[in-house]
């Protein structure tokens, strides 16, 4: 790695037309090159006038930046000396970009969380989220829910409930998941804390450490979190544009007989991928003839933009093989952390039932009521129709924006569902890791792919989180990447060793 000792000032990338001002955009700058080690301790700064000459730029806006700099304790001023790098210990680190492809290839997932951390800053257009946007939530509807349970239930609302669930939700979850298709009893519905809890409840009711847990490969960045803390080993099965490989499937099947398979196989997370029907019923007949649990994770299957999702895989599951999970996070409120798991009552049924009580004894009591009141006055199908209005306008926006800048030859399938863009960067081209100090740099954020693969694949990929923000931000932010797209190109051919 080369590391920087005297300031390049050709090497600051200001955009002007952006709304950000130009004095956080050289914060950001300096943050990132002395996150990464490019601006190691010692090195000087030139003087504001100097600097803010060069860059065509007022001093204020140097002067501003060096003062903040200074306050997080980056940089220092020492009179009549100059201003100097402080080192990065207050920062996390960051790889620096490198001229091997492969460079970063075994970056812990930890370093990537940190560095992308490093984008939540005002100024960043981030699409790295993986939550529903703040204004899709229905908060005037759940202060009157609220007001409505306190009155009407006093104090049992915040007792404790029985840890299956409060029964009335369970029933009113039980109609709603009947019109998907699925046929269930309240007394099969176990409500939980988020989508969340109940993987987990699932992969410690039914895997023991060093057993394989199957995926796909990506998946959802929460189960790999979850693999990892229950020491279960995570192994991805490949996808394709019908979600996971079904002949990859049947091999590791033969070789390994694992037990539990998890899947999102509806608007997936993080491809956007939908596995059609016929696909979802020779996926029953394998784990029928291996004896396999499929984890089912349906939690974006509601969002749909062009036609509706297919049947989750509970509704044509005949032998009881699918454990099915699904919440009200992605299309009500992530933060009243209420989630449900249906699944056959058998052995598996009291393990998961037990391990929840160890785990938190019942889900929020007043939450479930106030969710149960909210469902019961039938406020969610006009809720859900808005929110696929706004999604289907944000999906339209990042179509229109992929089209117009991102690098050719990377490939991306337009999403028909769910909040997410897959983006695969060409071949050659520099990781979705190496990339990212330069697009935050310019302003914008994405989650960094290979986050999402059990094994660290995915070095080229990226995740857009499209429903985060309006169309006209999209755009946006698209602008800011080709931008950065660009100045990457550019920096790799022209930076020679400096040392
Ligand atoms: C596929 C998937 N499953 C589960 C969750 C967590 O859902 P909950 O908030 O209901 O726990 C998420 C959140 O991002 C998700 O993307």
């Amino acid at each position: 790695m080369t590391v920087q000792t005297s300031f390049i000032t050709s090497e600051i990338t200001l955009d002007k037309e952006s709304e950000e001002p130009i004095y956080q955009q050289l914060i950001r700058y300096f943050e990132m090159n002395i996150a990464n080690g490019r601006l190691q301790q010692g090195t000087r700064l030139p003087p504001s006038r100097d600097l803010a000459r060069q860059l065509g730029i007022g001093r204020i806006s140097v002067v501003s930046a060096y003062n903040e700099l200074q306050a997080k304790g980056l940089i220092s001023a020492h009179p009549g000396r100059g201003t100097f790098v402080n080192g990065n210990e207050n920062l996390p680190m960051m790889p620096y970009q490198s001229t091997s492809a492969t460079s970063y290839g075994n970056v812990p997932n930890q370093n990537i969380r940190e560095i992308m951390r490093l984008a939540e800053k005002p100024g960043v257009i981030s699409f790295n989220s993986g939550a529903p946007p703040p204004d899709f939530l229905p908060v005037e509807s759940f202060r009157w829910a609220i007001e409505t349970v306190l009155q009407r239930d006093g104090v049992s609302a915040i007792s404790y409930e029985d840890a299956e669930g409060y029964m009335p939700l369970r029933e009113v979850t039980r109609d709603y998941v009947t019109s998907q298709g699925i046929d269930c009893r309240a007394e099969n519905i176990l409500i939980t804390g988020g989508a969340q809890q109940a993987i987990d409840l699932v992969i410690q009711s039914i895997l023991m450490p060093g057993d394989i847990l199957l995926t796909a490969n990506p998946t959802y960045i929460g189960v790999l979190d979850i693999a990892h803390v229950r020491r279960v080993n995570p192994v991805g099965v490949p996808m394709t544009s019908e979600g996971i490989d079904l002949r990859a499937l049947e091999d590791i099947l033969m070789e390994h007989r694992p037990k539990l398979l998890y899947l999102n196989p509806t608007f997936s997370n993080p491809m956007g991928v939908t596995m059609p029907i016929h696909r979802r019923r020779q996926l029953l007949r394998l784990a029928e003839e291996y004896n396999l649990l499929i984890l089912e994770d349906a939690v974006y299957h509601e969002l749909h933009f062009d036609a509706p999702a297919p049947l989750p895989l509970k509704a044509i599951d005949e032998q009881g093989v699918v454990i099915h999970t699904s919440g009200f996070s992605k299309i009500l409120l992530p933060g009243t952390r209420i989630g449900y798991l249906i699944a056959h009552k058998n052995t598996v049924w009291d393990r998961i039932v037990h391990v929840k009580q160890a785990a938190d004894i019942c889900t929020s009591s007043f939450n479930q009521r106030v969710v149960n009141t909210y469902m019961k006055h039938g406020r969610l199908p006009g809720h859900l129709d808005h929110v696929r209005h706004i999604l289907r306008q944000r999906r339209d926006a990042v179509v229109s924006a992929a089209e117009k800048y991102l690098p050719e030859g990377s490939p991306w399938e337009v999403p028909t569902g769910g909040l997410y863009l897959w983006v695969e960067l060409p071949k050659d081209s520099p990781t979705a890791a190496e990339l990212y100090m330069t697009a935050v740099q310019h302003g914008v954020a994405y989650a960094i792919g290979s986050l999402f693969h059990p094994n660290g694949d995915g070095q080229r990929t990226l995740r857009i989180n499209f429903a985060s923000h309006p169309p006209e931000v999209i755009q946006e932010g698209f602008r800011r990447f080709a931008n950065a797209w660009r100045d990457f190109q550019q920096q790799s051919v022209e930076r020679k060793p400096l040392l």
